[in-house]
């Protein structure tokens, strides 16, 4: 085993920037006078480490980076996009970091990841140059080394520890203008935590973050995501837990975002003999796990500060209705700008879900409203501002937000907002208000979206 796994990074801008890829994404490259400057980033493993072809890369990037300032002079900025590529730039650091200790078994993993990476990018470049009529050989060529990439990438081959190390430096340079980057983007971000809006617009493509911590593609029920109203000190807190089977056995706990990609947990919780449960819509909030115990059926909250466990039934919830993709998941817990909440279906709605607002400190219902979506057809049903979304199954790629009643208002919506999914099916969606994304478990992989509302 010895040879070159390279991953190049290439960015096409040195200075800060922003990236509006659901633009590239949608073949719409839109402009304003808002200064802001395009990036397109690469990945290039080869099978040598080509200095020159990295100098050739360098000054190309540069070219390419004039052009495209040309081109789209100025590009409107939607939010997180910056935090997508951040965090997949935090991954692959891990993962070549991972590589140089690695275990075959990671390579494979990594090569996997790698592969579905390179598609994306592929068809980033390829929407790109499209929705800029360009002609330009400079996006044939990056074009041409992403598939290159593709090609040595699937000949699975070893790797040089030096070439690594260099490629790491590297990594860390940009990880840190990146985050540089972040931080303003959320000094100009007021509308996180702000309800001015009327409802979701459209759907960002999935991110696909990386298998499961146990690195087990069986794992296919459980979830992840962040606290969605962090305690002081945990405010970048991660959180895991899955099985093979929709039963609820452990929660795991990472620092920050760095540590969930490691896979290296600060704490882990296993679930005492008679309070396991079961169903994946289980979240965290205000540093305590909402979940579903399996016998008898009820909402538990464990406090994770002071690790006590509480129950409480809801009576009415029926166990005769779950959504599509997984058995046993009766009670639904999502948290948004309003707080907390409960969803479930009761015999008395026939079938349709029940939003319930809870209060924390008494873990008790404070109101109720009874919606029109019938849960055995919703796919799954998460809040945002107050208002419940519900999603059902399009095609094997799609899932469609089509759905949603507003508890302020009592008004109900139909609606087709286009949800695409990584694996056909998923078993725990909710957003987190904290950052305005979507949180998906998936088949095994962790997922995550970002909205896009509706201007008032
Ligand atoms: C592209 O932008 C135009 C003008 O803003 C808009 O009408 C159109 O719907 C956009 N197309 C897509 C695919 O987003
Ligand atoms: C691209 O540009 C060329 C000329 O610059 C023009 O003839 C062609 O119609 C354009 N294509 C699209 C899809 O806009
Ligand atoms: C891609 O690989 C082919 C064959 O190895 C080579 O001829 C070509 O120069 C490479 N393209 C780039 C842009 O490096
Ligand atoms: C809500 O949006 C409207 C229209 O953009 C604006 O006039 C108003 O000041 C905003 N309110 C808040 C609280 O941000
Ligand atoms: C968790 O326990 C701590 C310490 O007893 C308490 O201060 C906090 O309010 C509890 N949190 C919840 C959500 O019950």
């Amino acid at each position: 085993m010895h040879q070159t796994l390279l991953l190049l990074f290439l960015l096409l801008s040195p200075a800060l920037a922003w990236l509006p890829m659901e633009d590239w994404e949608s073949g719409n490259v839109t402009t304003s006078g808002g200064g802001l400057e395009c990036v397109c980033s690469v990945f290039l493993p080869d099978s040598s480490f080509p200095a020159d072809r990295v100098q050739h890369m360098q000054q190309a990037t540069t070219d390419l980076r004039l052009e495209l300032e040309i081109h789209m002079n100025k590009l409107v900025h939607y939010g997180g996009k910056l935090d997508i590529f951040l965090g997949e730039l935090l991954d692959l650091t891990v993962r070549v970091a991972m590589l140089e200790s690695s275990p075959d078994n990671y390579i494979k993993l990594d090569f996997e990841l790698l592969r579905i990476e390179l598609r994306e990018f592929e068809a980033l470049v390829s929407q790109l140059k499209g929705s800029l009529n360009s002609s330009s050989p400079l996006f044939d060529s990056v074009y041409t080394e992403i598939r290159n990439m593709t090609l040595i990438v699937n000949q699975l081959e070893t790797y040089d520890k030096s070439n690594l190390e260099v490629i790491r430096i590297e990594f860390a340079k940009l990880q840190k203008k990146l985050e540089e980057c972040q931080k303003e983007q959320e000094i100009i971000k007021p509308d996180i935590g702000n309800c001015n809006h009327t409802g979701i617009m459209s759907v960002s493509k999935p991110t696909v973050i990386q298998l499961n911590a146990h690195l087990n593609p069986g794992y296919l029920y459980g979830g992840w995501g962040k606290d969605s109203k962090p305690v002081r000190g945990h405010e970048s807190m991660y959180w895991y837990g899955a099985y093979s089977s929709p039963s609820v056995y452990e929660f795991y706990l990472y620092s920050n975002y760095n540590k969930l990609l490691q896979r290296s947990s600060f704490t882990h919780h296993g679930l005492p003999q008679g309070y396991e449960g079961t169903g994946n819509n289980y979240i965290v909030h205000g540093n305590a796990v909402y979940y579903q115990a399996a016998n008898p059926v009820r909402m538990t909250k464990l406090n994770l500060t002071s690790s006590v466990y509480s129950h409480r039934q809801i009576t009415k919830a029926s166990q005769r209705f779950t959504y599509t993709y997984s058995p046993n998941q009766y009670l639904d817990f999502s948290a948004d700008e309003e707080g907390l909440w409960v969803m479930y279906a009761s015999e008395e709605a026939m079938g349709k879900i029940v939003v319930a607002k809870l209060d924390e400190k008494s873990f008790g219902i404070e109101d109720e409203w009874t919606t029109g979506a019938f849960k055995p057809l919703v796919g799954n049903a998460f809040m945002v501002c107050g208002v419940m979304y519900a999603t059902r199954p399009g095609d094997l790629k799609t899932e469609e937000i089509y759905y949603s009643y507003n508890t302020l208002t009592g008004e109900e919506r139909y609606m087709s907002i286009p949800l695409q999914k990584f694996q056909d099916t998923f078993v725990n969606l909710h957003y987190n208000p904290t950052d305005q994304r979507l949180y998906m478990y998936s088949s095994g992989y962790y997922v995550s979206y970002n909205l896009r509302f509706n201007e008032e």
